[in-house]
């Protein structure tokens, strides 16, 4: 049995996040500068169905029969090996590896789970289809974010533009003319579950406000999608800087990331809004792209821990 290497990119949320828990429609794009990587490697010496796993960037070194039922890689796992049918297996070791920001919005759960279903379901001789690999990683999903709306698990499975509304069928869509994005990490974690959960409870108590809020972001998300299948690129600025200003008001910006917005929209970005969970995690800011390098640059300088560039759309 030969080593078996598998592989998934991170993602940004370009529109919508937090009112898609509520069933709005959100836009996602893969962002394959970072990637998620699980290798598959025979382990003959042991006994049958024993599972090494080597996390090195999480200092995870053990069996996989020592981890805790809901220890995320421990899960994609078993689940891989419940939806194979197998009850016993060949004896693997599983290193697991990612260029992905944890807790930054930018996908590192999503790709790491699915990186391992891939990789180890073709170890075991039958790689799951995208959509199997979907529904299992929207399951792993839960342990990191308690109420997924499943945008992350879809992007990053499917590595294309998405036009995400939770619980239907996926749908992508085209991206008529590619355009450059430029990522800022504001090198704070912070863990979706976390937002997701005081969002929650900010709706339960402010229900009028924070569904006129989720419906606005919904209306920018519907607008966007027209104008990238358009190729209309120059309006997606102020679509942007619209859905940051919803998003500051649902309180889940914090002054890090004001920080960074202020400094992309100061250098000339056509718009710029937080992408994911918020209160820490990344930025991002739309460019001409020959502006990208020097956005990032000043974005270096106004405090960004870490700066990508990405092009979406680009073959
Ligand atoms: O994983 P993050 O931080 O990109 O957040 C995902 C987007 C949210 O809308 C905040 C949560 C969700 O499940 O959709």
């Amino acid at each position: 049995m030969p080593a078996i290497s598998a592989s998934a990119p991170g993602k940004v949320i370009l529109f919508g996040e937090h009112a898609v828990v509520y069933g709005i429609p959100a836009i996602a794009v893969p962002v394959t500068q970072v990637q998620a990587k699980a290798i598959v490697i025979p382990n003959p010496g042991q006994p049958g169905a024993s599972v090494e796993i080597h996390a090195p960037e999480i200092s995870l070194d053990s069996p996989i029969k020592d981890l805790p039922f809901e220890h995320a890689i421990s899960r994609a796992v078993d689940l891989t090996l419940e939806a194979l049918g197998l009850s016993t297996h060949p004896a693997f070791i599983l290193k697991v590896s990612s260029t992905i920001p944890v807790a930054a919005g930018l996908g590192s759960g999503a790709a790491v789970t699915v990186a391992i279903i891939r990789a180890v379901s073709t170890f075991l001789g039958k790689t799951l289809p995208d959509e199997t690999i979907n529904d299992l990683t929207f399951e792993v999903e839960k342990i990191h974010h308690g109420t997924p709306s499943g945008i992350d698990n879809t992007v990053v499975t499917y590595a294309r533009p998405v036009y995400f509304i939770k619980d239907q069928s996926i749908e992508t869509f085209a991206v008529k003319e590619p355009f450059s994005i430029v990522i800022g990490d504001t090198g704070i974690p912070s863990p979706t579950a976390v937002t997701v959960g005081d969002v929650r409870k900010a709706w339960q108590a402010h229900p009028d406000k924070y569904n006129l809020l989720f419906e606005a972001c919904g209306d920018v998300a519907r607008r966007a999608r027209h104008v990238i299948e358009e190729g209309e690129i120059k309006e997606l600025g102020p679509l942007m800087d619209e859905n940051q200003a919803l998003l500051d008001e649902m309180g889940v910006s914090c002054s890090e990331l004001d920080t960074l917005i202020t400094a992309a929209r100061e250098a000339g970005a056509l718009g710029a809004k937080l992408s994911g969970g918020g209160r820490g995690g990344n930025m991002i800011a739309l460019v001409q792209p020959e502006q990208a390098g020097e956005l990032a640059v000043k974005l270096k300088k106004a405090g960004a821990a870490n700066t990508i560039i990405t092009v979406v759309g680009k073959q």
